[in-house]
């Protein structure tokens, strides 16, 4: 059975720290429903590290719906959120229809990147019902307007900004915020400052949990690993040595 909704606040009532993967398809999904991971993100970095976009902006939410129910089909015990992806919530209504789909598709709640600017669409979102994740500091979905990946928060205007952003997203009813790349320092801050979990991505040690992105961490995507996720498997050098000794036993005239 899977968890309720109230597994995020209590891990960070107990201390205990949360633990989140992306996952993209059904194999990966069935496999990583046995590794107790707190809930599993149909991360829009999908786009990236399965369809071989650039950036996360090209993935739609046909995309989304598509790897939701894969990995819905996979995953029966664990928390599955869904990303709603680039372009997908201009208003509260384009937000709560396209949320209503991921959760048809077989999503347990939707992640939304923004702050205070998306708050109406947030609150729209939870007043039909469905669990919401926020998303603060670097916004992949922005990459573009902001000319890369940077560390947000160093400044104090950003600072202050972010915590702002995120008491509003706690306050608004949200179960839980990915910290992306936030200034340690901050980071910390907001998580003393809000009741709701924060979950980093290169946001250092004192948040609440952590989620990386499942090809970092088990070396299937060696083109690009960020400095802060550790691979502990190397499983695209497998990938290619089974194939080319594959290829070799075949040309060998071995069968299997
Ligand atoms: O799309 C994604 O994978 C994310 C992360 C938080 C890893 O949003």
């Amino acid at each position: 059975m899977k968890k309720t909704l109230n597994f995020l606040v209590e891990a960070k009532e107990s201390g205990r720290r949360i633990a989140c993967l992306t996952a993209y398809d059904f194999p990966m999904a069935k496999l990583l429903d046995d590794a107790d991971l707190d809930f599993l993100l149909v991360g829009d970095s999908l786009g990236m590290v399965v369809l071989g976009y650039p950036d996360t902006t090209g993935v739609r939410m046909e995309d989304m719906l598509h790897h939701t129910r894969a990995v819905a089909r996979g995953a029966t015990k664990t928390w599955i959120v869904s990303d709603l992806p680039a372009g997908s919530y201009p208003s509260p209504e384009a937000g709560v229809e396209n949320s209503v789909s991921l959760i048809e598709a077989g999503a347990d709640a939707v992640k939304i990147e923004g702050g205070r600017e998306c708050l109406r669409i947030v609150l729209a979102i939870r007043a039909a019902g469905i669990p919401v994740i926020g998303h603060l500091g670097m916004l992949p979905q922005r990459v573009r307007e902001e000319g890369g990946y940077h560390i947000k928060g160093r400044s104090e205007a950003e600072a202050v900004s972010l915590i702002a952003d995120a008491k509003a997203l706690d306050e608004a009813g949200v179960s839980a915020v990915v910290l992306e790349l936030v200034h340690p320092p901050v980071a910390e801050k907001i998580s003393r400052s809000i009741n709701i979990p924060t979950i980093g991505i290169g946001s250092g040690p004192s948040c609440d949990g952590q989620i990386l992105v499942l090809h970092d961490v088990i070396g299937l995507f060696p083109w690009f690993r960020p400095r802060f996720a550790k691979a502990r498997a190397d499983l695209a050098a497998e990938v290619t040595r089974s194939a080319a000794e594959f290829v070799a036993a075949t040309r060998a005239g071995e069968q299997g």
